[in-house]
């Protein structure tokens, strides 16, 4: 027995621990975690509805990555092109390649239009047309009549800065509501009690104290986990972290493996260049001055969605027909367009181009190269409502009470296997409402909270980590191996293996700085932790799905299997110690709202 006892301790044993820090105690009606576009709508929506309401965030909002979302927000508005809000559920749901749950996308194409009209009223500066409406510009994978009427303008934008517009808006929304803010606060851990999410552990990055918040409602509004891979257009910030709290929680991670790449990431710097410019009239060429994307979509050419596009300068360029030197990367083409559009419409991405390659885009092509982009394919399985759901013994949903997610942290799942450009910023301002809607409809301000433990949350916090491991060592040899975009068994079977060791080699990490104020040592390791846990699942559950479904290219299987593979996966990490993934299905969502409304769009070969 104590043998046994001792095992559990040596096993379970928290590479952190909680040591004499002062804990400080606070209590909400609901808190957000996370300041970016889903975090921000989340919040203002429950302050706005009578809750007291905390938002803890790492980064100051307005620094959040929405920030760098250049192309625009998608909504049937009919602007600029006959439209119909059916018809954006369509491409989403043909962009996802079947694997989006269609209840979902219904509740977010249907709810696009008026959510733009909300923004617009809450200040964002939308670009106008000579009639004075939104500007909305053509962007990839976007179609009319059920694809069969052409080429949507549906993708409202501010230029080419329209996440910094957004973000900015609500960030002045949120004040105006009384947002009460935890700025550079890192969560460390939700509070788990009876299954249900009582709140979260934070740490004051400013000084080193502990925080715990309890909270009726937690929603995680905290982005993506680009910052896992070598190339992305990711911040630095981006580190999983809400997804990871829900892993150590002992809940599900969703399809983890529609890793998205975008088309054109700046060669060597990886910084965004908006799809928008596509949608301008750009073009890709390889090295024979080509306009390639003719051969692989004929209709929508580099409209494609941006699997398609992906993929086909990834083909390209191991054909030998890449530009440069090294003839690895391609060319966007912008010159040809009118000085006018270009400064207009585009004033971000030159100013980017000029900075990462030294290219005038009015003069020259950018070298480009596809990217990791965004994860929000996969995260945490949510309701439309934004609830986060699990699965019982019997494999039935079952609701996670207290805990909601919205944004690239959540799996709604609305983007199934492929995102479409401009569904992201409207995913974040739908969902992130959602879990403000349905909290004021399942709480009321100013319950009062149950008793909880002394040490709950406190179990796994520790700052002095001594190992002989450096975490940046660790980090650089993760983002190296899950960098490749095409999948096969041999390389997926063997990235598994070498994950796992990286991933063990985290029990033995150092943290050299000790001091309690700015620890960027110590919150580098928490982020890494997190990375770890989201890549490990990425890789585990790419390596079991057999099949080409939207950014998941297994060369070994090239056809979407819809009989075996038309459902989600589940990743679950019982003890975050080992690196050993349990993996669960779930059956997509193929029914939407209402009949009536519209009907179920079903299975058909996706062609662009
Ligand atoms: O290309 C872009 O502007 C990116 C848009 C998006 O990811 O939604």
């Amino acid at each position: 027995m104590i043998l046994l006892y001792l095992k559990f301790l040596t096993r379970r044993k928290p590479w952190l621990s909680t040591g004499n820090y002062s804990l400080i105690e606070h209590e909400y009606d609901a808190i957000v975690i996370g300041a970016g576009g889903a975090g921000l709508r989340a919040a203002f929506g429950l302050a706005e509805a009578g809750f007291n309401t905390a938002c803890i965030t790492k980064l100051f909002p307005t620094r959040s990555h929405t920030v760098a979302a250049q192309g625009g927000i998608n909504a049937a508005l009919g602007n600029m092109t006959e439209d119909d809000w059916r018809w954006h559920m369509y491409d989403t749901v043909k962009g996802s390649d079947w694997l989006g749950d269609q209840d979902a996308i219904h509740y977010m194409c249907r709810e696009a239009p008026q959510t733009i009209i909300e923004l617009e009223h809450f200040g964002v500066p939308f670009s106008r047309t000579r009639e004075g409406k939104i500007y909305q510009r053509a962007l990839g994978g976007q179609s009319l009549k059920y694809g069969e009427g052409g080429q949507a303008y549906r993708c409202a934008a501010a230029a080419d800065r329209t996440g910094h517009a957004l973000l900015h808006t609500l960030y002045g929304q949120s004040l105006r509501h009384n947002t009460n803010f935890f700025i550079e606060y890192f969560a460390l851990d939700l509070i788990m009690q009876d299954g249900n999410c009582v709140g979260v552990i934070a740490l004051s990055m400013e000084d080193g104290t502990l925080h715990r918040f309890r909270a009726h409602k937690t929603v995680l509004a905290t982005g993506g986990y680009g910052r896992a891979y070598f190339s992305c257009t990711s911040a630095h910030t981006c580190s999983g972290d809400g997804n990871a709290m829900v892993a150590r929680a002992g809940l599900p991670l969703q399809d983890l493996e529609f890793v998205q790449f975008h088309p054109t990431g700046i060669y060597g710097a990886g910084c965004l260049i908006s799809e928008g410019c596509r949608g301008e009239g750009g073009y890709l060429l390889n090295n024979e001055g080509e306009r390639f994307m003719e051969r692989y979509a004929p209709t929508a050419k580099d409209l494609a969605s941006r699997d398609v596009v992906s993929r086909s300068m990834t083909i390209e360029i191991r054909e030998g027909r890449g530009v440069g030197s090294e003839k690895d990367h391609i060319y966007l083409q912008l010159s040809h367009l009118p000085p006018e559009v270009i400064q207009e419409r585009l004033p971000g991405i030159s100013e980017t181009a000029a900075i990462f390659s030294g290219v005038d885009v009015s003069k020259e092509p950018i070298p480009v190269l596809p990217t990791v982009h965004y994860n929000s394919s996969g995260g945490i399985p949510t309701k439309f409502t934004g609830e986060v759901v699990t699965v019982d013994e019997n494999g039935q949903d079952k609701v996670v009470p207290g805990l909601y997610a919205a944004g690239e942290a959540a799996c709604v799942s609305v983007h199934g296997a492929n995102r479409l450009g401009a569904n992201s910023l409207l995913d974040i301002v739908v969902f992130g409402r959602a879990c403000a809607y349905h909290i004021k409809d399942n709480l009321k301000p100013g319950e009062p909270h149950k008793v909880i433990p002394e040490d709950a949350g406190l179990k796994s916090i520790d700052r002095n980590a001594s190992g002989s491991e450096s975490p940046s060592n660790i980090r650089l040899d993760m983002q190296r191996l899950c960098n490749p975009m095409l999948r096969i068994q041999e390389s997926l079977r063997e990235g598994v293996q070498k994950m796992r060791e990286i991933y063990n080699r985290f029990a033995n990490v150092g943290i050299q700085d000790r001091s309690m104020i700015w620890n960027s040592n110590l919150i580098e390791t928490l982020e890494l932790r997190n990375l770890l846990q989201c890549a490990i699942q990425t890789l585990v559950s790419a390596a079991a799905r057999t099949e080409s479904r939207g950014a998941h290219t297994r060369e070994d299987y090239p056809e979407r299997d819809d009989h075996a593979w038309m459902k989600h996966t589940l990743s679950f990490q019982e003890d975050v110690s080992s690196p050993e993934i349990m993996l669960k299905y779930r059956d997509v969502i193929n029914t939407t709202l209402d009949e009536q409304e519209c009907k179920p769009i079903p299975p058909v070969k996706r062609i662009y």
